[in-house]
C-alpha cells in the first residue's frame, strides 16, 4: 500500500507518517485502543483508517493484544510527540510574546493574543500538520511560528515578513532558544523565492482581509506546499463580509483545495495598534461609531475564524508574478480600523 506521504528523516531513521497514522499512534498512547476508540479519534475514511493500521501492524508500530492495540516498539521521539503538554508551551509562549516589538498600523498588524496562538499551533498538532511538517508562515506577528518552534515538533519553520523588526526578533529568539525557525524580510506582492516552491507541507496566513490581498497571500502559500497539504488562515467577519468569505472559498476550491474547519470566533486580538488616541480617534471605527467607542474600556472584541483547507491535488498557483500594492491592497469598503 503506498502512503501519500512525503519521507522525513531523522537519526533514528526514514519514517513517514501520514496524518491518519499518526493520530492513530496518538489514540493508542493514550491508552489501550479497540476498534472504535480509533475510528472515533482518527479523521478521515474508515478505509484509510483501515488501511494505515494495517500498515502499521505490518512494521510492528502497533501490536495487538486481546483485541485491543498498544504502541509497539517506535523511534524515541515518536513516543514524545504522542504526548505533549501544551500547557507548558503556553506558560512559556506568554514569556515570548511579552518581549515582541509593538504592532504598527503601516502594515495592518494587530497580534492575537498569545494563548489563542498557542490554540492554533494545538489545533494543527491535533490535525496531525505539526509533527514532522514543514509550515511556512507568511506575515507573523502574531509570533505563531516561535509558538509552533517551542513545541520542537516541526521538522521545519519559515518566516516571510515584511518587517523587520519582527523578523529580527523572530531569528534572534529562535537563535536564543535553538529553535527550527528561520524568517526573512518578504513582502507578498514579490513572487515566492523559487527555493521555497513545493517546499512546505503546511501554510499559515493571518492576511489582510481584502481581495487583492487574500489572494497574493493565498497564492504565494500554494506555490510554496505541495500535495497532501493543508492552508490555516484567519478570517474574520467584523471587516469581511459573506460576499468575500465565497471569493475566497471559491478561490481555494478553484486551486484544488477544500475547506475542512472554520472555528468560529477562535483568536482574539490584542487591540494594540490603535493604543495612540490619535490615530484611534481618526479610524471609521470611532468616527462613525452609533455609541461613544471608550478606547479603554474594550474587551478582546475582535476576532477572527481559523479556517483549515486542505490540497486534494497538487495546488494550483492563481498568481505567480508580481502584484502592485494599491490602496485596494490593505483597504476595502469594510475596513474600520485602519486610521
Ligand atoms: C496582515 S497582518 C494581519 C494582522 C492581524 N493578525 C489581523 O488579522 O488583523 C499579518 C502580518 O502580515 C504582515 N504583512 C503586512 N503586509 C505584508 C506584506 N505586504 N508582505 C508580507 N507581510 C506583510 C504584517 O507585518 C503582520 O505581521
Amino acid at each position: 500500500m503506498s502512503i501519500p506521504q512525503t519521507t522525513t528523516s531523522h537519526q533514528a531513521g526514514n519514517h513517514s507518517l501520514t496524518r491518519t497514522a499518526f493520530q492513530i499512534l496518538r489514540a493508542v498512547a493514550s491508552r489501550p485502543c479497540c476498534l472504535w476508540d480509533i475510528l472515533s479519534s482518527t479523521d478521515g475514511t474508515i478505509r484509510d483508517i483501515y488501511d494505515t493500521c494495517r500498515w502499521l501492524r505490518e512494521r510492528g508500530w502497533i501490536v495487538e493484544r486481546d483485541g485491543r492495540v498498544q504502541l509497539g516498539r517506535l523511534p524515541k521521539y515518536w513516543t514524545q510527540a504522542l504526548r505533549v503538554d501544551f500547557e507548558q508551551h503556553r506558560e512559556q509562549f506568554r514569556g515570548v510574546a511579552g518581549e515582541c516589538p509593538a504592532p504598527t498600523t503601516q502594515f495592518f498588524q494587530e497580534p492575537i493574543v498569545p494563548d489563542d496562538v498557542v490554540r492554533r499551533v494545538e489545533f494543527l498538532y491535533e490535525r496531525g500538520d505539526l509533527f514532522e511538517r514543514a509550515i511556512l508562515v507568511l506575515g507573523d506577528d502574531d509570533l505563531f511560528s516561535l509558538a509552533a518552534g517551542l513545541t520542537e515538533l516541526p521538522r521545519r519553520i519559515v518566516v516571510g515578513e515584511i518587517d523587520e523588526r519582527v523578523v529580527n526578533f523572530i531569528n534572534a529568539e529562535a537563535k536564543k532558544r535553538n529553535l527550527k525557525v528561520e524568517a526573512f524580510v518578504y513582502n507578498v506582492a514579490e513572487p515566492l523565492p523559487a527555493h521555497l516552491r513545493r517546499a512546505f507541507d503546511v501554510f499559515v496566513m493571518d492576511p489582510v482581509e481584502t481581495v487583492s490581498g487574500f489572494s497574493a497571500w493565498l497564492s504565494r502559500g500554494l506555490a510554496a506546499i505541495r500535495h497532501p497539504g493543508a492552508v490555516y488562515f484567519g478570517l474574520t467577519e467584523l471587516e469581511c463580509p459573506p460576499s468575500y468569505w465565497h471569493k475566497f472559498q471559491r478561490l481555494l476550491v478553484d486551486c484544488g483545495l477544500v475547506l475542512t474547519d472554520i472555528l468560529r470566533n477562535f483568536s482574539h486580538y490584542k487591540n494594540a495598534s490603535l493604543a495612540n488616541p490619535q490615530a484611534w480617534q481618526k479610524t471609521k471605527l470611532v468616527r462613525e461609531a452609533p455609541l461613544p467607542a471608550k478606547a479603554d474600556e474594550q474587551p478582546h472584541w475582535y476576532r477572527s475564524s481559523f479556517c483549515r483547507a486542505v490540497t486534494v491535488k497538487t495546488p494550483k498557483v492563481p498568481i505567480r508574478g508580481r502584484i502592485k500594492l494599491d490602496s485596494r491592497f490593505y483597504r476595502s469598503p469594510y475596513t474600520m480600523t485602519l486610521d
